[in-house]
């Protein structure tokens, strides 16, 4: 398989990127929705502290992964949908992955700023190797401003996270309907072994 997209096939590289950040968001989107909440790290469980880290952890490595795809989508060419859709559909399964772009970085930036305004102030152990640091924004802000600012980004990462547990299943469901429907060779695009 070529590393880099063809005028028909994603490369290894984008779908490397492609199927690793699409795992690691369901399983963040997991952690965020059944893990008990922290109450902004003030929780006396150990164990709940550390499954946050992980969850920040993964967040963290999809921001990375994130940027790089973007840049690597910026340097590709784009395979291009079937001549035989029609323009509505084009524009939406573009409009979809535009979307989700944009998400895959604001969410994990959201959760990076919520994370860095806690009244806590202390780095991510990123899996328990390093410290990945805070933003700076809330430096020498009073306890109470910090407060608030977290309680605000907590919920545009919530709402950031929300708005992808609706877009994910729409995008799969556009993929199947190509596969299944169609019968076009759009899902087949990004999966291994099908170059
Ligand atoms: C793939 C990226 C990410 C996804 C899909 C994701 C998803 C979620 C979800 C669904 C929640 C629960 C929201 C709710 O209250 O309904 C959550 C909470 C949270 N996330 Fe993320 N997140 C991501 C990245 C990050 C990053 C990068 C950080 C920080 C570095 C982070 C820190 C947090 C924290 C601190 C909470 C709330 C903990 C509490 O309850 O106090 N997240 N996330």
């Amino acid at each position: 398989m070529a590393i880099r997209n063809s005028a028909t096939h994603y490369g290894s590289v984008a779908m490397f990127l492609h199927w690793t950040i699409a795992l690691l968001i369901i399983i963040n989107i997991c952690l965020g929705l059944f893990l008990p909440d922290l109450h902004g790290g003030a929780s006396a469980n150990p164990n709940l502290f550390a499954q946050w880290q992980i969850h920040k952890s993964i967040g963290l490595t999809v921001l990375s992964l994130s940027v790089l795809r973007v840049l690597w989508r910026l340097i590709n060419p784009v395979p291009p949908l079937p001549a035989t859709m029609n323009a509505g559909l084009k524009f939406l399964a573009r409009a979809t992955q535009f979307i989700l772009y944009v998400l895959i970085l604001a969410i994990p930036l959201s959760g990076w700023t919520m994370a860095s305004a806690s009244r806590l102030g202390i780095a991510t152990p990123y899996f328990f190797l390093f410290d990945w640091p805070n933003l700076p924004f809330f430096n020498g802000m009073d306890v109470h401003a910090r407060v608030a600012a977290h309680e605000q980004w907590e919920n545009i990462h919530a709402a950031l996270a929300w708005s992808a547990i609706v877009l994910i299943p729409l995008h799969v469901a556009g993929a199947l309907y190509h596969q299944f429907i169609r019968r076009d060779d759009v899902m087949k695009q990004m999966l291994p072994g099908s170059a």
